[in-house]
C-alpha cells in the first residue's frame, strides 16, 4: 500500500505529463479537495471545464457533473475516477417519465437542474443550478414551468417568481437528512450563529434559515460576513473549504448525517488510477450531446446578477 504523500506526488507528476486539470466538487473528501486545481459548485466547475486549456479533465464529483463537462468540452478527455459515483436525485427522472409528464403539460417550458443525466437534459429547454435557478426561471417569457427533478429547489423558486411552477417529485436524500428539529437544537446551542441552508433542503428547514444559498453562495457570504459562527445546512464536505478560507470563524454542520456517499466514493487512490490508466472516460452520444448542450448553453448565457 502506498502512503498518501507518494500518491499525491504521483498524481502531480502524471497531471503534468497528461496535461490534465483536476476539478473537485465542494462535497468531495478533504484530501481530494486539497489536490484539486479547482474546487467549486456544479456551475463553476462546468465553466472551468470549458475555460481550461488542457487535454484531460479529471472530474472528482458524480456522473452528471462529468457528463456536463463532456457535453461542454467535447475536444477534451473527461475522466471520472469512480465509475459508480452517481446521484440518486438525478436518477429520479428518466427520459421516459419526463416525456410522459411533458405530454400532460404541453405548454410548459422544461427547466432542469444540472443534477440530471445528459439524456434528460436533451429533453429540457434550459438548465439551472442552485446558484442561478431563480434567475433562470425569471429570465423566461413563458408562464408555466415544469421543474425537474428537485421538488425542494422547485418550491424555493416558486416563492421567488410569479410563474406557475410544476415540481417534479425528486429530492436529494443527503439534504433530506437535515431536519428542522435538529437545526433548532443547534441554534439553541449556538445562539450567535447564522443558519445557512442549501435550497435542496426540506421546506421547513428553509423556513428557519437566515439565508438560502448554493455552496458557492455560502462560501462568498461567509467570507464577506462580520458574523463569526455559522450552522451549515448542506453536505458536510463544504465545511473543509469554509474552515480553510476562514480560520477565524466557526462552522457547525446542521446534521452529522448530511454526507453524500456518492460524493465520498472518490479517493486519492482512485484519482491516481484515473490518471495512470486514463479511466473512466465519460462520453455522451453526439445526438444527445448537441441537444443537452443547447440547454446548458442557454443557462450559461444568462448573466448572473450576483
Ligand atoms: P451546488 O450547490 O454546489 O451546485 O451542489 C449541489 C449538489 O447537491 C450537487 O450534487
Ligand atoms: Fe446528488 Fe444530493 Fe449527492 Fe448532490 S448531495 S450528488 S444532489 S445525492
Amino acid at each position: 500500500m502506498q502512503d498518501m504523500q507518494t500518491i499525491i506526488d504521483k498524481i502531480n507528476t502524471l497531471k503534468k505529463e497528461r496535461n490534465a486539470v483536476i476539478l473537485a466538487h465542494n462535497y468531495q473528501r478533504s484530501e481530494v479537495q486539497d489536490i484539486a486545481d479547482f474546487v467549486g459548485d456544479s456551475l463553476g466547475l462546468s465553466q472551468q471545464a470549458v475555460e481550461q486549456d488542457v487535454d484531460v479533465i479529471v472530474f472528482c464529483g458524480v456522473d452528471f457533473m462529468a457528463e456536463s463537462a463532456a457535453i461542454l468540452s467535447p475536444d477534451k478527455t473527461v475522466l471520472i475516477p469512480e465509475i459508480d459515483a452517481g446521484c440518486p436525485m438525478a436518477e429520479m427522472v428518466s427520459v421516459e417519465s419526463l416525456k410522459k409528464v411533458k405530454k400532460e403539460h404541453p405548454n410548459a417550458v422544461v427547466v432542469c437542474y444540472v443534477n440530471t443525466s445528459a439524456a434528460v437534459k436533451a429533453e429540457c429547454d434550459i438548465c439551472c443550478t442552485s446558484a442561478n435557478a431563480v434567475e433562470v426561471v425569471n429570465s423566461l417569457d413563458d408562464d408555466e414551468i415544469l421543474f425537474v427533478p428537485d421538488k425542494n429547489l422547485a418550491n424555493y423558486v416558486a416563492k421567488h417568481t410569479d410563474k406557475t411552477i410544476i415540481p417534479w417529485e425528486g429530492y436529494c436524500p443527503t439534504h433530506h437528512q437535515i431536519l428542522a428539529g435538529d437545526v433548532l437544537l443547534m441554534k439553541e446551542e449556538h445562539p450567535n450563529a447564522e443558519f445557512l441552508a442549501h435550497p435542496e433542503c426540506r421546506d421547513d428547514v428553509l423556513e428557519i434559515a437566515d439565508y438560502v444559498f448554493s455552496t458557492t453562495g455560502m462560501t462568498k457570504y461567509v467570507g464577506e460576513s462580520d458574523c463569526k459562527e455559522f450552522i451549515i445546512g448542506t453536505e458536510n464536505g463544504l465545511l473543509h473549504k469554509l474552515e480553510l478560507e476562514n480560520p477565524d470563524k466557526k462552522f457547525y454542520p446542521a446534521s452529522e448525517y448530511a454526507i453524500c456517499p456518492n460524493m465520498k466514493m472518490t479517493t486519492l487512490a482512485a484519482v491516481l488510477n484515473s490518471l495512470e490508466n486514463m479511466e473512466h472516460v465519460v462520453t455522451v452520444p453526439e445526438n444527445v450531446r448537441i441537444k443537452a448542450k443547447r440547454a446548458l448553453d442557454r443557462m450559461l448565457d444568462i448573466k448572473l446578477s450576483k
